[in-house]
């Protein structure tokens, strides 16, 4: 079938402000996005820019807006999008070019909340045991694959840069709730400002975002709910 995709292009050296440009190509219903990206970067505009690597939903790398919502182009089937798609690139982070954002900011929230295991105890001589119970209690948010696509997504992000956003504490969850770690007041008491947990206003853009179906909202009320606790 034949499609267009209407690409927004900005080269910050050449272009004093972002423009669309279409390009047709021929594709299968059942190819991706990202078959139409290489497409046209390979036989028709080598000078097209974007992200990829694993190219299977798995690395995160290839988080852009398809039709308006976040999604990996190496999971968005055409099928799915129609003869004419928009292809954008996340909002709120400096467009380094086309679809490729500056993500250092992203990666600072992240770090900002100590994603490693914390234990000061003597490595035990195997590994460190835990119950399925308390394995189930981070499952969902063990999945993250740091794609940007919630934070990115998230209403309360684009009106304030400072905010951790949803993925940096879907991955505080991972660590505050895994019965191994000894971190977790640490990471509470970072959470805990108007930065941090309380800046969520529950819209839920980043629960309908997230390509691994994580629970983000969810695990955010969770991490509320420790503090609340915690006070109490
Ligand atoms: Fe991506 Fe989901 Fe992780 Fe957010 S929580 S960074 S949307 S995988
Ligand atoms: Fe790795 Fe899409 S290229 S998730």
């Amino acid at each position: 079938m034949e499609v267009t995709l209407k690409i927004q292009r900005f080269d910050p050296e050449k272009d004093r402000k972002p423009y669309y440009r279409e390009y047709v190509v021929d594709v299968e219903p059942t190819d991706r996005v990202l078959d139409a990206l290489h497409l046209i970067k390979w036989y028709q505009d080598g000078t097209l820019t974007f992200r990829r690597s694993c190219a299977h939903g798995v690395c995160g790398s290839d988080t852009m807006r398809i039709n308006g919502r976040n999604q990996l182009a190496c999971k968005a089937l055409i099928k799915d999008l129609g003869s004419y798609i928009t292809v954008e690139p996340m909002l709120g982070f400096p467009i380094i070019k086309d679809l490729v954002v500056d993500l250092e900011p992203f990666f600072e929230k992240y770090r900002a909340i100590r994603p490693y295991l914390i234990n000061n105890d003597p490595p035990p001589v195997t590994e460190r045991l835990q119950s399925p119970e308390q394995r189930a209690r981070f499952d969902d948010t063990t999945k993250c694959i740091l794609c940007a696509a919630c934070t990115t997504a998230c209403p309360p992000f684009w009106a304030n840069g400072r905010w951790l956003g949803p993925a940096a504490l879907v991955n505080a969850h991972r660590f505050i709730f895994d019965s191994r770690d000894q971190g977790a007041q640490e990471r509470l008491n970072i959470i805990n400002s108007n930065e941090g947990v309380w800046r969520c206003r529950t819209v839920f853009n980043c629960t309908d975002a997230c390509p691994r179906g994580i629970k983000v909202t969810e695990a955010i009320e969770q991490l509320k709910r420790a503090l609340l606790v915690r006070r109490t």
